[in-house]
């Protein structure tokens, strides 16, 4: 029987000119069921031929950006992409670049305008359509664009922008100098769902069910006869990655679980509790000394991610050497590649050992992330209709290096049995409090200062533990939580009180940015 080809799902691209609202306009189409990928401006046009291959390519967005068109280091895309007929919508800096390009007259710095303001919809057409002689709209701009070429028509005004909103007369290309993904921009929805569903033809067929469907075939397709190990930490990302992969290949799947010892307490035991329910094979790997001695002297943070990456690494060969696995799986989601630096154009932030802290050679023909495209939120959906227990799949994340860039400076045992003790008592207490509904994350840091004190009538000198407890969406930016101080009070008592060599308890009250969740 001839084997059926998948239907291919269709996507729009956001060319990322460096805008910090450009994974908001992602999202907001994903809303809208349709899945959206985030990519480098300088896409080739090879690129998308072979996006195009597992994909349809059904529209591209250009993002907002920083600079101007005139700047010296001005991003450009590469025009074929534009004339490939493909639906391209430009906003903001993407609404400059394509007037520019296409000989438009642009001028930087004349006149700008920042927030809220109203724009004339002259002609309500095409992203446009449906929408009133007058719309809200949010812009942040000082290029501005004044003139367009022949074969383009104005399709909105404001007080200071002649040209707002543009298209071209005959192929499928629009402007828009506000930003219709932010909430501010009052119908901006409807004009991101005009673009998507009208002008691009797309299809509202991306949903959970689906895309879990696709990525059981995807690891199927890839792996065929082989074998696989799996990295489970017991996070919901590397845990909902497992029982996908359980469902697609079963038993040829060894679901890893290193206890490289920076854990939480009793996390060894809640994983094997958990994932013997789901009649995978699960090898637990005890390798603490291995792993302590690996960071003896090192207080780099990124080394200590390196080195723990590569170790992680090394012990996956040597188990998927004994079950004979050609292919590694791993739970990376999508801010992991971003925060990773993957793309091109982007500044890492931190190596996040699940991805870049890889080592050049790892010895799998293939690592296969089937996760890689899917924000947290997303990855809880998914997690949710794969039946995972709700332990699982609201389940605050925790780092791979796990306590090891909890700990500020170099590691050692004691500063481990001090920082899990620390963690268990913020654990208990915010879960007491019911607080833990609202937040992302709540852990204890050891910091490497020490500090006076009085413990009974004489003087003491100890550790500093800091608390931080986050709210966020997906760990992109995140807030310090409004925690009452009786809560952090009994956090504070108990953890001198219980931890004699810790001295004093402070909390971190830093946003992200410019902090990041983690300490390290
Ligand atoms: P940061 O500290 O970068 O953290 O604001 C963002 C989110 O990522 C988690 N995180 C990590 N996860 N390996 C991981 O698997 C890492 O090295 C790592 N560092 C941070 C962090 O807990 C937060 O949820």
């Amino acid at each position: 029987m001839a084997e059926e080809t998948p239907m291919k799902e269709d996507v729009i691209l956001i060319l990322d000119f460096g805008g910090q609202y450009c994974h908001l306009i992602g999202r907001r189409v994903r809303e809208f069921k349709v899945y959206s990928e985030v990519v480098p401006f300088d896409l080739a046009p090879e690129e998308i031929e072979a996006l195009d291959s597992r994909f349809n390519v059904k529209g591209i967005i250009l993002s907002g950006g920083p600079l101007s068109v005139y700047g010296e280091n001005a991003p450009r895309c590469n025009q074929r992409i534009l004339d490939r007929g493909i639906p391209i919508l430009g906003l903001c800096y993407g609404h400059q670049l394509i007037a520019h390009i296409f000989g438009g007259k642009v001028q930087s710095g004349a006149k700008r305008e920042y927030g809220v303001t109203y724009a004339t919809i002259s002609k309500p057409v095409g992203v446009l359509k449906g929408l009133s002689n007058r719309e809200k709209v949010w812009m942040s701009h000082g290029d501005t664009v004044y003139d367009l070429p022949a074969e383009y028509e104005t399709l909105a005004y404001t007080e200071n922008c002649p040209v707002a909103a543009f298209r071209h007369r005959e192929r499928p290309i629009y402007g828009l100098q506000w930003h219709p993904e932010v909430v501010h921009t009052e119908n901006g929805g409807r004009m991101l769902k005009n673009f998507v569903f009208e002008v691009c033809n797309c299809k509202p067929s991306w949903v959970m069910e689906k895309f879990v469907q696709n990525a059981i075939d995807e690891v199927k397709r890839i792996v065929k006869d082989d074998k696989c190990i799996l990295a489970l930490s017991g996070g919901v990302d590397s845990s909902t990655a497992a029982v996908l992969a359980t469902k697609a290949i079963g038993r040829k799947l060894t679901a890893v679980f290193v206890d490289h010892g920076f854990m939480r307490i009793g996390e060894p035991e809640f994983v094997e509790r958990t994932f013997k329910k789901f009649g995978m094979t699960l090898v637990h790997v005890r390798v603490r000394e291995r792993f302590l001695a690996k960071l003896k002297g090192v207080t780099d943070p990124e080394l200590k991610r390196r080195l723990i990456g590569e170790e992680f690494v090394r012990v996956f060969e040597e188990v998927a050497r004994e079950v004979k696995a050609d292919y590694l799986i791993q739970g990376t989601i999508y801010p992991d590649r971003i925060e990773s630096g993957f793309k091109k154009h982007t500044e890492k932030i931190k190596t996040h050992h699940n991805v870049a802290g890889l080592p050049s050679k790892v010895g799998f023909k293939k690592i296969i992330e089937p996760l890689a495209g899917l924000y947290k939120d997303e990855v809880r959906k998914v997690a949710e209709k794969l039946r995972l227990p709700e332990e699982v799949v609201w389940r605050q994340p925790f780092p791979g290096p796990g306590l090891a860039v909890r700990i500020v400076g170099e590691v050692t045992q004691e500063k481990i049995d001090i920082l899990s003790k620390a963690d268990k008592i913020v654990t208990d207490e915010i879960e007491k409090s019911g607080l833990k509904e609202n937040l992302w994350q709540y852990f204890a840091v050891l910091t490497d200062t020490k500090s006076t004190g009085v413990k009974g009538d004489s003087r003491a000198y100890g550790y500093v533990v800091a608390i931080r407890a986050v709210e966020s969406r997906e760990a992109m930016t995140a807030s310090f939580a409004n925690i009452q101080y009786p809560i952090l009070e009994k956090i504070s008592m108990r953890i001198t009180n219980e931890i004699p060599q810790v001295i004093r308890v402070v909390y971190d009250i830093t946003h992200k940015p410019p902090s990041t969740i983690e300490w390290e």
